[in-house]
């Protein structure tokens, strides 16, 4: 479960409702469901969240006590039954090593460490160098805590070399899924060749199907889907004019309509 907020009081309270079960009844978990942690979210670099103060505006030198206080209000309200993870960015403006000691003092369970600071946002590549020294430090520093690297990772096999490379203990994958929805499996780019437009259609018809079973009162609109079609239909002729005719859903039941009608077509 991710968190973000501004209140140490608030993490705590949360915490404590993820370990007891409050939040699985509140959200209507499916039976068996189960929160494998707490990660913080203190890499965010939208306006709104930073403006605010949470999120990557955490990283500066004067949020250090804030930081730590919120570290510390997630691990009492956790007790030791669920493991604690911050995710995060390089630096703010400018790279901050400083970040990094601060944080390997904390006893966390897992650092993610995406390889950009917040002032880059996604617009440079992810300096994978500096997630190596992380890793680095918390060897220097004789922390438990393990080392997740981020950032730019398009395929299972370059996150299994990064890995290795930088003697990291995992990978994050975040938009490497848009280019391919298999992208976690080793031969994933192999089977997402093998899906043909049929197959590709039919997985976004199951996508949509997923969403509609979870917003069941249409707490997210329609339109919300459009960034994930081009995800599905996309790598054959005629992809462009279907995702168009796709986007232009004007609710989740017409958008499966349109989907049925083309998946017909082409049987
Ligand atoms: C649509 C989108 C939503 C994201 N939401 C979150 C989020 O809620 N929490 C978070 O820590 N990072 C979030 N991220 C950042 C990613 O976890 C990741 O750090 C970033 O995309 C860089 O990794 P990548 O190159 O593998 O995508 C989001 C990224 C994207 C593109």
């Amino acid at each position: 479960m991710k968190l973000w907020g501004l209140k140490p009081e608030n993490f705590r309270a949360v915490a404590g409702q993820i370990c007891d079960g409050t939040l699985y009844n509140e959200l209507g978990l499916p039976d068996g469901a189960q929160f494998a942690g707490v990660d913080l979210n203190m890499g965010c670099p939208a306006k709104s969240e930073v403006h605010s103060g949470a999120c990557a505006a955490l990283i500066r030198p004067e949020s250090r006590g804030l930081a730590e206080e919120i570290i510390a209000a997630t691990r009492e309200g956790l007790a030791g039954r669920l493991p604690l993870s911050v995710k995060t960015r390089v630096g703010f403006s400018e790279v901050d090593m400083t970040w990094f000691d601060f944080l390997l003092h904390q006893d966390l369970d897992m650092l993610t460490v995406h390889g950009r600071t917040r002032q880059q946002m996604s617009k440079v590549p992810a300096n994978w160098d500096l997630i190596g020294q992380v890793r680095q430090m918390r060897d220097d520093v004789g922390a438990r805590t393990l080392i997740i690297g981020n950032g730019d990772v398009l395929s299972r096999q370059q996150g299994e070399e990064l890995a290795t490379k930088y003697q990291l203990d995992g990978i994050m994958i975040g938009r490497g899924v848009f280019h391919d929805p298999f992208v976690f499996l080793e031969d994933g780019p192999i089977q997402w060749a093998a899906y043909d437009k049929a197959a590709r259609l039919d997985l976004y018809r199951r996508h949509v199907e997923l969403f509609a079973a979870t917003w069941q009162e249409g707490e997210r609109p329609v339109h919300t889907l459009n960034k994930f079609c081009k995800i599905y239909v996309n790598g054959f002729d005629g992809a462009k004019e279907m995702r168009e005719q796709l986007m232009a859903a004007t609710s989740v039941e017409d958008l499966k309509q349109r989907l049925r009608a083309l998946i017909t077509e082409i049987e």
